[in-house]
């Protein structure tokens, strides 16, 4: 397995933050998720007037991989301009496809700090426990 390319998932994470649509939170997020074949799919938060309907960076990212036959992932790198951490919501849908994945967690001054899926969601719900009887 080729070492993972912290550089360039924060480049990509950065592009996706600039098309960001945050202007309500003015919180623009970017994310960049590296699938197990070596493909980058890039998303960003897209908000709305009406609030409940937007949607985090990395569930965009996540849904559009998946969207075209992407479910193996390797990494994923987010960056927010202060390190933000994840929101609960993103980590249960990473648990969904990858709860071995790596999360990358950047701020604009390019301060990168490495965590896992596991980490993230302790103890998570996933999808063997609605096939265990
Ligand atoms: N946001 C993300 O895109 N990812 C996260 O993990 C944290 C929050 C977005 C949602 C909303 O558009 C803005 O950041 C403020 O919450």
């Amino acid at each position: 397995m080729p070492t993972i390319d912290t550089q360039r998932l924060l480049e990509a994470a950065r592009e996706a933050q600039a098309h960001a649509y945050a202007p309500y939170s003015h919180y623009p997020v970017g994310a960049a998720l590296l699938t197990s074949e070596g493909q980058i799919f890039t998303g960003c938060n897209v908000e709305n007037a009406v609030y409940p309907l937007g949607m985090c960076a990395e569930r965009v990212a996540i849904f559009k991989a998946v969207s075209e036959g992407y479910r193996r992932f390797r990494a994923i790198m987010i960056v927010t301009r202060n390190g933000g951490s994840p929101c609960g919501s993103c980590r249960q849908v990473m648990r969904e496809f990858a709860p071995d994945m790596l999360v990358y967690i950047a701020d604009e001054a390019g301060h990168v700090r490495a965590t896992t899926v596991a980490e993230l969601l302790p103890d998570a719900f996933g999808p063997e426990d609605l096939s265990s009887s």
